[in-house]
Order: C-alpha cells, then structure tokens, then sequence
C-alpha cells in the first residue's frame, strides 16, 4: 500500500505525558508524547467513537485508555487490549525529523 509522510506539528508543541488530535491528510490522529517519543493512532475509540486525545496514557505498557469506559489500546499497533473495545484501530509510524514530528498515512 502506498504512504505519503506529513508534518503534524513542533517537537516542542506536545509536552511529555500529553496527548493531542490533529487533522492530517483528512484523517483524525491522536498523537501522544511518551518520554519523549511519539506515537500516532486514530482519534477514535472503536467502542463508541470517542476521541482518544484526552485518553490516559500508560506509560510503563504504552497505551492509552478511553475516557469513556476505559478501554485500553496499545499506542504502537492500535490494538484494542481490554474491554468494551473489541475492534482495533488504526496505528501510524512516527518519526521526528529536525523540530517536527512526521507521520506516516495510508494513500499516496
Ligand atoms: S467509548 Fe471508549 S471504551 Fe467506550
């Protein structure tokens, strides 16, 4: 499948331990800072399509649960790992290059 690489923001704009959407490319993506790494999923729990931006991020099993009910998803696949989520999301590598941080999407 092809990919197309994106800038989706500054290094220095998402602190440590903080999670934020942007719109890149038409997809909706969480991106989250964990000690200094970033990682990019879809902004949308498969349970019931809450944005996952303002999840809590675990930092030692590096996912990030819903708001809502909980639901964990590892932040490097986008797998679903607890309940109520059954179904995955998307999951997006990642890179900083200079200051800003760049993702990689599906589509060209
Ligand atoms: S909306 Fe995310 S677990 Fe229910």
């Amino acid at each position: 499948m092809a990919v197309s690489r994106h800038v989706v923001c500054r290094v220095d704009a998402l602190p440590e331990g903080k999670g934020e959407s942007f719109l890149v490319a038409g997809w909706r993506l969480a991106l989250f800072n964990v000690g200094g790494e970033f990682y990019a999923i879809e902004d949308r729990c498969s349970h019931a399509n809450v944005p996952m931006a303002d999840g809590y991020v675990h930092a030692d099993e590096l996912c990030v649960a819903c708001p809502w009910h909980g639901a964990e998803f590892d932040l490097r696949t986008g797998k679903a790992l607890s309940l109520p989520a059954c179904e995955d999301i998307e999951a997006f590598p990642t890179s900083v290059e200079g200051d800003q941080v760049m993702v990689e999407l599906p589509g060209g």
